[in-house]
């Protein structure tokens, strides 16, 4: 007896010490050795309705330390976040900021899932870039993609998981203060580089230094009418195939893992509600498994449009369609789990959504560590370094364009007295960033002016304003600029628009250069003295006037963090300028839209000569000032013994190649370009069409012959229900260094 009371009591004693030491099991979800779809499977069981609407809920967010959080609305967020009613924020930065809501996620709410933290990272996040429309201009692909890595390397350090980019919207429009964030005006080149900034952004999503991208604005956001900011789109379904959707479909082919849907309708239904673009093109056609986001408020939108009736109906709708995350219209938090409970969304649709927005969030690595973006030292460490600088400057140096060079006024003579450096924009640094420079600051880049005065030394620089921050001008900002001239070898002068009007809701009427530059230039010219005209703008401008006025014009585009030092280096001629346009330079405000691949028309207006009742304008000609591809070099490329077959099969290949000389005094880089034109087909297609390039150095006198080799795939076209045509017949290849000054060949598919 005693015995066994001895038994039991040890019993209840292991019972007991086995209870406090037995470890609580680790939920499958929280377990890294397992699989990722086993843990969104076991994360979706254990959530309530409610909380599967918040991972769909992306908030604005601010700042939420010190005296902001006695601020109710920013205390009504974190109370969101601890009712786990929060999936992701835009607009916070920063390890401090980004950490401390970060643990209120992870630690307060039942659940602990962590936020995803994104941000409009758009050509840089401290170290600013140029702009993409400039960075474009460069035709390498390389470089492109390291300006994108630096860019997820910098927000990455700084607590971010995810950037709306790239941008991969065509369009022809440069009233639409948007096409500084795009490719330009090429389809097949705009596909190329939207591939190459997603890979820099995030290569393999595995470590500290990569961001998830955001492809946007799907679809067709560029062709917004009369380049009106959040304006209507009317698009046929062969354009929208052949010209809008491929780089979109490119970036989603190079891995990116999320998308954005557009403000415009497409065919008349909103793209946040368009069930055709979001579940059948991108979800079924192209398989994208990743994240669909709305833009801001766009599911609310849908409302305005007159698509929806309220904001019940605004998320039934967007949800049906495909769409998923509610970027700040906060209707699917708060009507989804009704949705669900009267039958209208099924559990599986909203699985199926909320599973995208874990799945991030366990690739990442936030589930295992949450505060794996939150270290201070390496955010410290990181920003605006000396590498991510060096790489701002190359890229800047190369966005360049060199438009007009008469007479060889450039590159300047190092032994020269005097420049006369005339223009606001010059040293005014706000007027050099624009809307989208993330947490860059104006004061941290290089001025044209510190530029010169750096490569030529301080005392060659006289500077005069010439007009004021609004481009505006008086007789007196004039003759002060001519006095400045007066002991001065060369003008320069920076004209253009203040970066401060490029970007989202930065449309503009009036794409002219403002009159006070141009009564400006008119003034400087007369004094004689060569007027070299550096032009500031995130998009193309009109420059006919300008360039009757002016002996050069450097296109600069909106060149971030490095401005000065690389303009400096292409007018000292220690950088050879390379960057070719990439849109059309229209030569008067109601050309636009003017673009190189339009359709021929039944009656195309002749190059020279008689165009009566042919398609044409009676007061300018049709052509651009400057057409796609064009850029010049200090030096001279000729292009000769243009070679392709006469004939070439459906599954067969085309050889073309040409031999490009330098034929000038410097060693050089030209962009090499070939298009083809498909002579009849079953629907009309483009008098030219880019389908590859090459960038080539060549020093002085150097020639080479350059290949290049056509596929089925480069002259096949969609239908307009997306089937890929291949259709026999004639067609011509084209070889020159920009659209318009070309070689050219015939040949037939067979
Ligand atoms: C609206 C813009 O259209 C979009 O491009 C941007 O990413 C979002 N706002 C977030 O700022």
């Amino acid at each position: 007896m005693r015995k066994l009371s001895a038994l039991i009591c040890l019993l209840t004693i292991s019972q007991l010490l086995f209870a406090q030491t037995k470890p609580v099991a680790t939920p499958v979800y929280k377990d890294a050795k397992i699989a990722i779809n086993q843990r969104i499977a076991d994360l979706l069981k254990r959530m309530t309705i409610e909380e599967k609407a918040g991972q769909l809920n992306q908030l604005n967010g601010g700042v939420f330390t010190g005296p902001a959080m006695n601020d109710a609305g920013q205390k009504g967020k974190v109370q969101m976040i601890r009712d786990g009613k929060v999936g992701s924020f835009l607009n916070v930065t920063g390890v401090k900021e980004t950490k401390n809501i970060q643990r209120v996620a992870v630690e307060e709410s039942r659940l602990g899932i962590p936020i995803l933290f994104a941000f409009d990272v758009i050509h840089g996040y401290k170290t600013i870039f140029p702009i993409p429309l400039a960075e474009a201009c460069s035709w390498d692909l390389p470089q492109i993609e390291i300006n994108s890595s630096v860019s997820a390397k910098e927000a990455a350090a700084a607590g971010l998981h995810w950037t709306f980019a790239p941008m991969c919207d065509i369009s022809n429009d440069p009233r639409w203060g948007r096409v500084m964030e795009g490719a330009g005006e090429d389809t097949y080149y705009g596909g190329l580089v939207a591939a190459a900034r997603v890979k820099g952004l995030q290569g393999n999503l595995d470590d500290v230094t990569h961001i998830l991208s955001c492809v946007k604005h799907y679809a067709a956001y560029g062709a917004v009418e009369a380049g009106r900011e959040y304006n209507n789109v009317d698009v046929s379904r062969t354009a929208l195939w052949n010209k809008y959707l491929p780089p979109y479909k490119a970036a989603v082919d190079a891995g990116a893992a999320t998308v954005m849907n557009a403000f415009n309708v497409v065919d008349g239904i909103p793209a946040s509600a368009n069930h055709f673009l979001v579940e059948d093109v991108l979800k079924k056609k192209w398989g994208f498994k990743g994240l669909v986001v709305s833009d801001w408020g766009s599911f609310g939108e849908i409302i305005p449009h007159g698509y929806a009736s309220d904001n019940k109906d605004a998320t039934l709708k967007a949800l049906q369609a495909g769409s998923m995350m509610d970027m700040e219209s906060q209707i699917v938090v708060k009507y989804l789990p009704e949705l669900v409970k009267e039958g209208k969304l099924t559990m599986k649709q909203v699985d199926d959504a909320v599973s995208r927005v874990l799945y991030f969030k366990f690739k990442l690595g936030l589930f295992d560590d949450p505060y794996k973006f939150s270290d201070e030292a390496r955010e410290k460490a990181t920003l605006f370094s000396a590498a991510n600088r060096a790489e701002a400057l190359k890229a800047a140096r190369s966005s360049i364009v060199l438009l007009k060079n008469a007479n060889n006024a450039l590159p300047l003579k190092k032994s020269l007295n005097k420049i006369a450096l005339i223009g606001h924009y010059a040293k005014s640094k706000e007027d050099m960033f624009d809307f989208w420079t993330a947490n860059g600051s104006a004061s941290d880049a290089v001025s044209v002016y510190e530029g010169l005065q750096a490569k030529f030394g301080n005392g060659k620089i006289e500077y005069s304003a010439g007009y004021n921050a609004d481009a505006s001008t008086n007789d007196k900002l004039i003759s002060d600029a001519v006095a400045a001239a007066a002991n001065a070898d060369v003008i320069v002068t920076v004209i253009g628009i203040s970066g401060k009007i490029a970007g989202e809701e930065r449309s503009l009427a009036n794409v002219n250069i403002p009159d006070g530059q141009i009564q400006l230039l008119k003034a400087l010219q007369k004094t004689g003295k060569p007027v070299i005209a550096l032009v500031n703008s995130g998009r193309p401008l009109v420059l006919t006037q300008a360039q009757e006025f002016s002996n050069a014009i450097v296109q600069c585009w909106i060149l971030g963090t490095e401005t000065g030092t690389a303009v400096a280096d292409v007018l000292a001629g220690d950088y050879n300028p390379t960057g070719k346009t990439v849109m059309s330079f229209p030569y008067a405000i109601g050309q636009i839209p003017v673009y190189y691949n339009h359709f021929n028309t039944n009656r195309p207006a002749p190059e020279k000569g008689d165009g009566a009742w042919k398609s044409r304008y009676r007061d300018i000609p049709n052509a651009p000032l400057y057409p796609f591809g064009y850029g010049l070099s200090y030096t001279k490329f000729d292009y000769s013994g243009l070679s392709a077959a006469k004939q070439m099969e459906k599954n067969g290949t085309l050889n073309v190649s040409v031999v490009v000389k330098n034929s000038g005094n410097y060693d050089g880089e030209e962009v090499v370009q070939l298009y083809i034109r498909d002579i009849t087909a079953s629907i009309v297609r483009p008098v030219k069409e880019l389908k590859g390039f090459r960038k080539i150095a060549l020093k002085a006198g150097e020639s080479k012959t350059v290949s290049f080799v056509l596929t089925g795939k480069d002259l096949s076209f969609f239908d307009g229900d997306g089937n890929v045509k291949l259709e026999a017949g004639a067609f011509k290849v084209f070889v020159g260094g920009d659209s318009k000054n070309v070689l050219e060949a015939s040949f037939d598919l067979k």
